[in-house]
């Protein structure tokens, strides 16, 4: 049996919007405090904090059909801060990859590739708001993951995007998209780097960009050492600065349990201050993705005057 509180989940999800075959959408956002759903296309994605039981497996079946999925897959996320592999999927007889759209652009999802099939649906608004502010720009995308920023940057008329992460398959994963809705990739560039040195890079240089993007992790391992955010911010910062033509725009975010936004927010003003940086409105998250007290996700963008 499906639980009341993912059928309450759903109904609301049906009278607010319609969906086809290919449609991304959180299905369960905070209806259930241990159990999100997204649904990506063909596939219901289940991030369980919690190990699901039998019966609940049965019941990821009948939502997924429920919500008109063929497939479903349940993703342990226990498990944080160990080797990913070592976290446990449950899933239906699936492919390893298919592809489905948010607002006409198109993605790849991929089964076993961490704890996201490839793309955070939370910040889909702040795609959106970054595909309007992309037309003309060169743009930075740091920690660009799948590059679902790059690509609506791109989209959005940037002349030039530049997306830096340290995992040359998500870098390959990145140009897949670019090529799946049909840009060439060839005319943007795509750095397996560690974002703090590629920056000190670009300082070096003297190179410089309209718009730049900065989504960390909250931490990470690299062969640079480790990357935690609460220490590595001011520096990440410092090098946004230089790296930032003037009237240029910044835009950052996080999921950093340690932080509220308000916390975040003036970490962020102790190396890019009210004098120098003017605060640029963002757009509300989407009805699907409203943030929660458990779990929200921290933004903030900033114009260099
Ligand atoms: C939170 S995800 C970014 C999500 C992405 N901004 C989006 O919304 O699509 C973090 C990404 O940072 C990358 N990463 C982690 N440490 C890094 C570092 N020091 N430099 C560059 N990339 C890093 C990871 O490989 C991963 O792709």
């Amino acid at each position: 049996m499906i639980p009341e509180n993912w059928l309450r989940a759903l109904e609301r999800r049906r009278a607010h919007f319609q969906w086809t075959d290919s449609t991304t959408l959180r299905l369960v956002h905070d209806e259930d405090d241990r159990i999100r759903v997204d649904r990506f296309g063909p596939v219901c994605w289940f991030y369980c904090y919690r190990d699901p039981s039998s019966a609940e497996l049965d019941a990821m079946q009948l939502f997924a059909q429920a919500a008109d999925s063929p497939h479903w897959c349940a993703q342990l996320m226990q498990q944080r801060g160990r080797d990913p592999h070592s976290r446990q999927q449950f899933h239906s007889d699936m492919p390893d990859e298919w592809t489905a759209k948010e607002e006409g652009l198109q993605y790849y999802f991929r089964l076993r590739q961490g704890l996201s099939p490839g793309l955070f649906l939370d910040q889909r608004a702040n795609r959106r708001w970054l595909r309007d502010q992309s037309a003309n720009r060169s743009v930075l995308n740091l920690f660009s993951y799948t590059g679902g920023f790059s690509l609506n940057a791109a989209l959005g008329g940037a002349h030039q995007t530049v997306s830096v992460d340290l995992s040359r398959s998500f870098l390959d994963w990145s140009r897949a998209n670019f090529t799946l809705n049909g840009i060439d990739a060839e005319k943007h560039e795509f750095w397996p780097a560690d974002a703090r040195y590629f920056l000190r890079g670009c300082v070096k240089r003297g190179r410089r960009f309209d718009l730049i993007i900065c989504d960390p992790p909250s931490f990470g391992r690299s062969s640079n050492g480790v990357f935690r955010l609460e220490k590595d911010l001011p520096l990440l910062l410092r090098g946004v600065d230089g790296a930032l033509e003037q009237n240029g725009l910044v835009f950052l975010s996080n999921n950093y349990e340690g932080w509220d936004q308000k916390t975040f927010a003036q970490r962020v003003r102790e190396t890019l201050p009210p004098e120098r940086y003017r605060r640029v409105e963002l757009p509300d998250a989407d009805f699907d993705v409203q943030p929660t007290a458990s779990h929200s996700l921290k933004v903030i963008a900033l114009r260099k005057q």
